[in-house]
């Protein structure tokens, strides 16, 4: 992405550091850890079928972090002296951030891939395995523009943060209750972030951005989609069990668009709202 990234596709890195600073700060007054969760209550007998394959599949997501670390980090590098000091500043910001997602997001892997232990739905050593397996495949995002790369993230985690609520609203295995409430509000925070960082973009380009973010709605596909076998079929049982629609997450890029281009009758506008209610029907 950077070969071809001009400067101007970056915010200015004061304004990143704003955001930024007040996702890093949040993050580190909302942190918990896995000491906090009460492993004494577990109640395996509690879990259905369908509780069970949503598990197993929400731990392949959360999984997958090295994998999307790895490939933010490619993109908006920090150890590159040839760099420009403006692009290096944003980068910089940027890695703030992202350590911190990371660290929250590992500790949603560890939390769930503990649980499946505990509660005895795999050993170790078959779940260890069977992560590593999904792990190592590559995981890249084909967009050209840094606002895109956001956009995805953003309806990646408001699709995450609504799915936890639903799965929370079906399950009544306390822990997992307890867990999921904890997930999603992490997911919101990271939202927040993606929210706050797409909406500088949208509030300076205007509806010349709307391009761009529809093209990230057209295509995208939760990460995994492309690369775990049978991952279609799993996921819309998953989605069936708890009554979750993940096409909901693209209200919220609406949402946010109509917050910052607010002139009345803005053609592209309209078109980005009905777009995202096309695609909401046929799903
Ligand atoms: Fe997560
Ligand atoms: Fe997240």
């Amino acid at each position: 992405m950077t070969a071809t990234t001009v400067l101007g596709d970056l915010l200015p890195a004061m304004e990143m550091h704003e955001l930024v600073d007040q996702a890093v700060t949040r993050a580190g007054e909302r942190a918990w850890s896995l000491g906090d969760l009460d492993w004494a209550s577990l109640r395996p007998e509690r879990l259905t079928e369908a509780d069970r394959s949503a598990v197993r599949f929400i731990t392949f997501v959360e999984d997958h972090i090295p994998g999307y670390l790895s490939h933010f980090l490619e993109a908006f590098p920090v150890a590159d002296a040839e760099q420009e000091l403006e692009r290096f500043g944003f980068n910089r910001e940027y890695f703030r951030f992202l350590v911190a997602w990371a660290g929250d997001e590992e500790r949603h892997a560890s939390a769930l891939t503990r649980y499946q232990i505990e509660t005895e739905m795999a050993t170790r050593e078959e779940l260890l395995v069977g992560l590593a397996e999904e792990g190592r495949k590559k995981f890249t995002l084909p967009y050209e523009h840094p606002v895109q790369s956001f956009t995805y993230t953003l309806v990646q985690e408001k699709a995450t943060q609504l799915f936890y609520r639903r799965f929370l609203d079906v399950v009544s295995e306390p822990f997992l209750k307890d867990l999921l409430g904890r997930l999603a509000r992490d997911e919101a925070r990271h939202f927040a972030f993606y929210s706050n960082l797409v909406g500088a973009y949208v509030a300076r380009d205007g509806a010349a951005a709307i391009p761009g973010l529809k093209d990230v709605i057209a295509t995208f596909r939760m990460p995994l989609a492309d690369t775990m076998k049978g991952y279609w079929r799993w996921s819309l049982n998953v989605a069936d069990s708890t009554s979750y629609d993940h096409t909901e997450a693209y209200d919220s890029v609406v949402r946010l668009v109509r917050g910052f281009v607010d002139t009345p009758g803005e053609p592209s506008v309209d078109d980005l709202g009905d777009f995202v209610q096309a695609i909401r029907r046929v799903r």
